[in-house]
């Protein structure tokens, strides 16, 4: 028998020890398909005697993680710490710089200090994998960068994070309010442990940033994501969205502009029709649109333990056969440096809800002010007829300059009669 892949863990926490489980449960498997078995010889984790419902009586513990990554004699570190400094990083960097191969889950860390490990890693002769740090259990790294690899991407776009997409799923379904609906979706315990990364789009900006340097061959350049999260979307714009045929998501979308690379995650009205619309609750999805191949839909679990260890698995699965595959697609000298394309550069329709009193002339005078910059309106709904109610009015613009729709919005937002801040959601043509 080939001698057995030996890989650490670091971190025990829901997604360790699930690794572990898989690693075990499914041994005969795994060495038939690799040649070879995976072992687990070491872990480390914070608390030695705590539970974990797991046997780990014939590994080796270490109380410290880099310690663990630098003398361990194993193949594989394979990193579930979290977070994008720390002790997470020094484990990531001791391993690589020690000649181990790693396997981490962390997009955050990756989002930030991506392209530096991957250079780290090639400079040592080991490979960086990680599969599982992108929309969990789906093997959507593997896709673009194996299954894609003979096409130019010129989008690429989904539902990133399974925290928002259960909020905006289950306020549509049962029309309850955004607070009460996250506050289930954290004892689900899809949240993040700070739960601002999920709502206000930053796990899936850090998701994205990844994909987007995956699929053009770009550094990975976080800061030029242009973020925002679903604490604004109210039961009401989800109430429209519905009578103009559409869902509202958060999706993360990368794609080739005449500029360069837009990279945005924001709530999105996607037409019903779109495999994207139907994808509901913790559901992740990722769709790829290559030149050969065409659009091709990945949809499946983002986060738990069970998807995500298999996503570690098939990385250290693709070890043990001894595949090696560059990090970001391609080697790090031959990464491009990202041209952003603003968001001052986009353009597409919009979704426009004011909260108005209901006086005759405020309906004219956003129309007006739409029309002074040249935007051209699609359809209008208003609702309410009684004089100094509060009543809300949609306007659904054609395709326009994103300029000229912050301009226009800011002069309605002016009106003595508008009483709230108008809201703006982009209609995505997919
Ligand atoms: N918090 C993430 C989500 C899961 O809600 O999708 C792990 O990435």
């Amino acid at each position: 028998m080939s001698e057995a892949l030996k890989v650490a863990v670091a971190g025990l926490g829901t997604v360790g020890v699930g690794t572990v489980e898989l690693l075990r449960a499914q041994a005969a498997l795994i060495e038939a398909r690799c040649g070879r078995p995976i072992v687990v010889t070491d872990v480390s984790a914070r608390d030695r005697d705590r539970d974990r419902g797991v046997d780990l009586s014939t590994v080796r513990w270490h109380d410290d993680a880099v310690a663990m990554a630098r003398d361990a004699e194993v193949d594989v570190v394979v990193e579930l710490i979290g977070g994008a400094e720390g002790t997470a990083k020094a484990v990531c960097e001791t391993a690589v710089r020690s000649g181990k191969h790693l396997v981490t889950a962390n997009k955050a860390l990756l989002a930030r200090h991506g392209f530096a490990l991957a250079q780290a890693a090639e400079t040592a002769g080991v490979t960086l994998s990680y599969e599982a740090a992108v929309a969990g259990g789906i093997p959507v790294i593997k896709a673009l960068r194996e299954g894609l690899a003979g096409n130019v991407v010129n989008r690429v776009y989904g539902i990133l994070n399974g925290t928002c997409n259960y909020v905006l799923t289950t306020m549509r379904e049962t029309g309850r309010d955004f607070d009460d609906v996250l506050l289930e979706a954290q004892a689900l315990g899809y949240a993040e442990s700070d739960p601002s990364f999920d709502i206000d789009g930053v796990d899936a900006a850090h998701k994205l940033a990844i994909l987007t340097s995956v699929a053009f061959g770009t550094r990975v350049a976080l800061d030029a994501v242009h973020v925002e999260g679903i604490r604004h979307v109210s039961a009401l714009d989800i109430q429209f969205a519905r009578e103009l045929g559409y869902r509202i998501k958060l999706l993360g979308i990368a794609r080739r502009t005449h500029v360069g690379i837009e990279q945005r995650v924001h709530p999105c009205m996607v037409p019903l029709d779109t495999p994207i619309a139907q994808v509901e609750g913790v559901t992740n999805a990722v769709v790829a649109e290559g030149d050969f191949v065409g659009s091709t839909v990945f949809e499946g679990p983002g986060a738990g333990a069970g998807p995500t260890a298999s996503a570690v698995a098939s990385d250290l699965i693709d070890l043990a056969r001894g595949a090696r595959i560059p990090a970001f697609s391609v080697a790090c000298d031959a990464l491009q440096e990202l041209t952003p394309s603003p968001m001052s550069a986009h353009s597409g329709a919009y979704y426009l809800r004011l909260m108005v009193i209901d006086r005759p002339g405020v309906f004219a005078a956003g129309a007006s002010a739409l029309g002074e910059e040249h935007v051209s309106i699609e359809s209008v709904l208003q609702r309410g007829r009684d004089p100094d109610e509060v009543v809300p009015v949609v306007m659904v613009t054609h395709e326009t300059e994103e300029q000229a729709m912050i301009r226009a919005m800011e002069r309605i937002a002016e009106h003595p009669a508008v009483i709230e801040p108008p809201r703006l959601i982009r209609i995505e043509a997919l």
